[in-house]
């Protein structure tokens, strides 16, 4: 049995007072709630805060990236030690908004799967294909490079806390969501390729969450679906209300 893992993916949203307030009116919405696995991955900034708020209570707290590097003269970045440092013991990588927008390519989330699994941090790393992929037919060949690419050198046993994210591009913040049916035929692909590199065994074990307009109103029909081991919400997770209405599906 795969532990479902709800994660909230605050993106550039929310300052630390306003994380506090956050999680303030959201612990006692879930206290009780031990079915299922719980993230929270705010930003950098937060990551204090939240990870303060936190404490005494089963959510874990995650970054939104990281770069790869130990240290070194890179502007702007934060590595794995430092994360870990703040008490973030998750992270997400390859999100299609730093692909899209910050360059993030297959082989650095490939350097930042490998930077984060070698630093013990749990990485949920994001695949998915844009629209005009899926229009195209090429849906299954893009899922496969991207977990083909991001797995690349990396053995089962290092590999062993990986979670992957099936986040297809056009589903995420537009309001539609893959059906539980076609989310399934995409994790059943992934499910495929970390077979590929890394045995049978692990990927049946392996979690794999979607992600896209995840909301109250769909989480339990996504949540139903025994190929969809929890999901990562963005828009529906700022809202104590909303997100723990989708932790309780
Ligand atoms: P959304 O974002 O729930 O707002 O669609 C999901 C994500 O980008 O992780």
């Amino acid at each position: 049995m795969r532990k479902k893992l709800i994660a909230a993916n605050w993106k550039m949203y929310k300052t630390p007072d306003q994380a506090r307030d956050f999680f303030r009116d959201f612990l006692p919405l879930v206290q009780a709630h031990d079915r299922d696995e719980i993230v929270v991955c705010p930003t950098y900034l937060c990551l204090d805060a939240a990870v303060t708020a936190a404490k005494g209570s089963s959510v874990a707290v995650g970054a939104q990236n990281l770069h790869w590097e130990k240290e070194g003269a890179f502007t702007g970045e934060v590595n794995a030690a430092m994360l870990l440092a703040v008490g973030a013991t998750r992270v997400i990588i390859g999100h299609s908004e730093r692909r899209q927008y910050f360059g993030e390519t297959d082989d650095t989330v490939n350097l930042k799967l490998k930077s984060a699994l070698e630093a013990g941090l749990i990485p949920i790393v994001c695949v998915g294909e844009v629209l005009e992929e899926r229009e195209a037919g090429l849906t299954d060949d893009v899922l496969r490079r991207q977990c083909m690419r991001a797995f690349y050198k990396i053995s089962a046993k290092k590999a062993a806390k990986l979670v992957v994210a099936y986040e297809p591009v056009w589903a995420i913040g537009t309001g539609k969501t893959a059906t539980p049916q076609l989310a399934s035929d995409a994790h059943i692909i992934i499910r495929g390729e970390a077979a590929k590199a890394f045995g049978q065994e692990f990927a049946d074990n392996l979690r794999i969450l979607y992600g896209g307009s995840v909301k109250p109103e769909n989480a339990t029909a996504l949540m139903s679906e025994p190929e969809i081991d929890g999901g990562l919400v963005g828009g529906a997770s700022l809202d104590p209300k909303s997100f723990s209405a989708i932790v309780k599906y």
